[in-house]
């Protein structure tokens, strides 16, 4: 089966790797220039050296991605018999792809997006393809979890559809009906939220903060630390989202949070955010 995934950042490359990793499956990773999409697919690559290294994955199984995943322009996604969207999460950058993706995708292929909040409705609206979300998780090699949205005019069959193939590729799915934020987003992004005016209150520090959330809750990294690893401009466009589409100020974006983002802290991918990374 060919897979185009369109959009070759944290999440798109990890996408491609999850299904250039699974047998009978090739990944065309496209981005805006075939030099974003050879980066990503780098990125992946370097990714399963350092697990080779530690013995956490084999050579053949690094090998067999390296094989499986292709660098493609978007153009040259008219094989591909799914097509999975992971770009910006803005409406006015997915919806012209959308209408680019109708028109060169081979009939019967389906388009998914990875939106993580966005309406599928309306990325789906007047194309001829079927359209339906297909929701990764970041790092998507390593996370269960596919939430498999419908919007309004997405078929019981696509639904059916995306969902066998997120079982192929190891995933487990859950069905989401349209709505802001789906499910995780739309607890686990508040609570990040909230973190972010606990440290703000001068309640307790970043780095304490996420211990008492790792050792009172149980959670395998604490929510400064998955804001950074989410991306904090990912994260406030979600809070951003929730608050437009509900109008409920229970999802004001904190100041802390969009002054990070105005400053470039964004998180892991620019070396800072409420961390820093080498
Ligand atoms: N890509 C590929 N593999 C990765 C990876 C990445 N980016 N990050 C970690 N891994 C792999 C590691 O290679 C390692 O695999 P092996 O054991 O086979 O070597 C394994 O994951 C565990 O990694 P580590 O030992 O380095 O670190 P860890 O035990 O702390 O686990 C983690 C890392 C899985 C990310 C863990 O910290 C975790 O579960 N964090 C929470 C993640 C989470 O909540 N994600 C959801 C975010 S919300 C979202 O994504 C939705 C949205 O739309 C914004």
């Amino acid at each position: 089966m060919i897979i185009g995934v369109v959009g070759a950042g944290t999440m798109g490359a990890g996408i491609a790797e999850v299904f250039a990793r699974t047998e009978g499956y090739t990944a065309k990773l496209a981005d805006i220039s075939r030099e974003h999409a050879e980066k990503g697919r780098n990125r992946v690559l370097a990714g399963l050296d350092k697990r080779v290294a530690k013995g956490s994955a084999t050579q053949a199984q690094r090998d067999a991605v390296a094989a499986s995943l292709v660098v493609a322009d978007v153009a040259e996604l008219g094989d591909a018999d799914l097509i999975v969207e992971a770009v910006l999460e803005t409406m006015t950058i997915k919806r012209p792809l959308f209408e680019q993706l109708d028109a060169l995708a081979k009939e019967g292929a389906i388009l998914a997006s990875n939106t993580s909040s966005l309406s599928i409705t309306e990325l789906a609206r007047g194309l001829g393809h079927a359209v339906g979300g297909m929701h990764f998780f970041n790092p998507a090699p390593v996370m269960k979890l596919v939430e498999v949205t419908a919007g309004a005019s997405t078929t019981e069959e696509t639904v059916a559809t995306i969902t066998q193939i997120a079982e192929a590729v190891g995933k487990t799915p859950v069905r989401v009906e349209e709505a802001a934020g789906f499910v995780v987003n739309r607890i686990l992004v508040p609570m990040i939220n909230e973190a972010v005016g606990v440290l703000a209150d001068g309640v307790a520090s970043a780095a304490d903060i996420d211990e008492a959330m790792k050792l009172g809750a149980n959670h395998p990294i604490g929510p400064l630390a998955l804001g950074d690893l989410i991306g904090l401009d990912v994260t406030l466009a979600i809070m951003e989202v929730l608050q437009a589409e509900t109008g409920d100020p229970k999802y004001r974006a904190h100041p802390l949070l969009r002054k990070y983002v105005r400053a470039g802290w964004l998180g892991r991918k620019t070396g800072r955010g409420f961390f820093q990374y080498a």
